[in-house]
């Protein structure tokens, strides 16, 4: 780790038990983010993105079968932490998240203001006058009148309450933040502004995101750099600028064709089939059966190659690129 990696995932694996035998939810998983940036993952639905954040966050349901790896945030590797210490010391202390559909996961019978208060006081020990002080300066920050602070979630608006969410995980000034496609479901003007307070609070107070979506296009005016994951592994990581431009996998090149445009007379181009299953995935590559350039070697599994300082899971880049080992403190950068 250098002076300015913030986090550091190598090799995260989190598979779920189930009846019909182990989901592969999370499969060894390299990502680095460094300070005072947005990674944005992208990926298909059921791709394990969510799993991924909660691996992270160790926030994990009954049904894990495996769990390992490391996740070193500030060198503190998190994964060897006891559950009290986790709590004390990383989870809104150092990161905290915005999970998945959050605005519809405030608590109906506290006011907002109660809500985005009450980490200030568990974890940073201020008294009940400080945190709502606190919080009411959170709402000023993501762009929700003061005077909200007294409402209910039902008396909000979903763009609203999602900025409350937002609030919530920004009072305890966490170094990083996990945005589980936090405006999904929100209308474009909407989105556009969440994506405007997001940019406004890394520019102020240097918190890192990832940042989860499917919004390829409302996400890249914040992003710095993309990952993009498929069937449970990432399959590159790149700069936002090289990405947005010229993506590298194959998967990354279909998913930026399926954005509409907003010129000329290009059709937006769906990628045939879906995602397959995480219960069994394929042995090969996982991409292949809807992969335009599939080719006899893409029956075995790609190793990840250094495409100029990328990492690409892709056989198409066996040539005059090097395979990733992950023992190297580089691995997945997302700087
Ligand atoms: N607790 C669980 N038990 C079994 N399978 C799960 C559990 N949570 C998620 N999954 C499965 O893991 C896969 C990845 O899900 P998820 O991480 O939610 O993907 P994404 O966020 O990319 O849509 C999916 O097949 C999903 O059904
Ligand atoms: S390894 Fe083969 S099938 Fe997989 S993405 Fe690359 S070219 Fe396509
Ligand atoms: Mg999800």
């Amino acid at each position: 780790m250098n002076d300015q990696t913030l986090l550091q995932i190598r090799d995260l694996v989190l598979y779920f038990k189930t009846s019909r035998g182990d989901v592969q939810a999370v499969d060894h998983v390299n990502l680095q983010l460094h300070k005072n940036k947005a990674v944005v993952i992208l990926g298909e639905s059921g791709c394990g993105k969510s799993s991924m954040a909660k691996a992270i966050l160790r926030l994990l349901p009954r049904n894990v079968s495996q769990y390992h790896g490391q996740v070193l945030i500030d060198d503190l590797d998190v994964m060897t932490l006891s559950d009290e210490d986790f709590r004390r010391q990383v989870r809104w202390v150092k990161m905290s998240m915005v999970p998945q559909a959050a605005m519809n996961a405030l608590n109906p019978v506290l006011r907002a203001g109660d809500q985005v208060a009450e980490p200030a006081m568990i974890h940073l020990g201020l008294s009940k006058d400080e945190a709502f002080d606190l919080a009411r300066e959170m709402f000023q920050n993501v762009g929700v009148p003061v005077d909200f602070l007294t409402r209910y979630p039902f008396e909000l608006s979903g763009g609203m309450r999602q900025r409350v969410a937002i609030a919530m995980a920004l009072i305890t000034h966490p170094q990083l933040i996990i945005l589980d496609e936090p405006t999904s479901a929100l209308d474009l003007l909407t989105q556009a502004n969440i994506m405007n307070v997001l940019k406004k609070i890394k520019w102020e107070t240097g918190t890192s995101y990832i940042l989860i979506t499917h919004d390829i296009a409302t996400s890249s005016e914040l992003a710095d750099e993309v990952a993009v994951m498929y069937a449970g592994q990432i399959v590159e990581v790149n700069d936002a600028k090289s990405f947005f431009a010229q993506p590298l996998h194959p998967y990354s090149q279909k998913l930026m064709a399926s954005v509409p445009r907003l010129y000329g007379d290009e059709e937006p181009d769906f990628i045939p089939g879906r995602p397959p299953s995480l219960l069994h995935p394929p042995t090969g590559c996982r991409f292949a059966d809807r992969c335009h350039l599939r080719f006899d070697k893409c029956d075995q599994e790609p190793p990840t190659f250094w495409v100029d300082g990328h990492p690409v899971k892709c056989w198409l880049y066996e040539k005059d690129h090097q395979a990733a080992s992950y023992t190297s403190s580089e691995a997945g950068d997302a700087s």
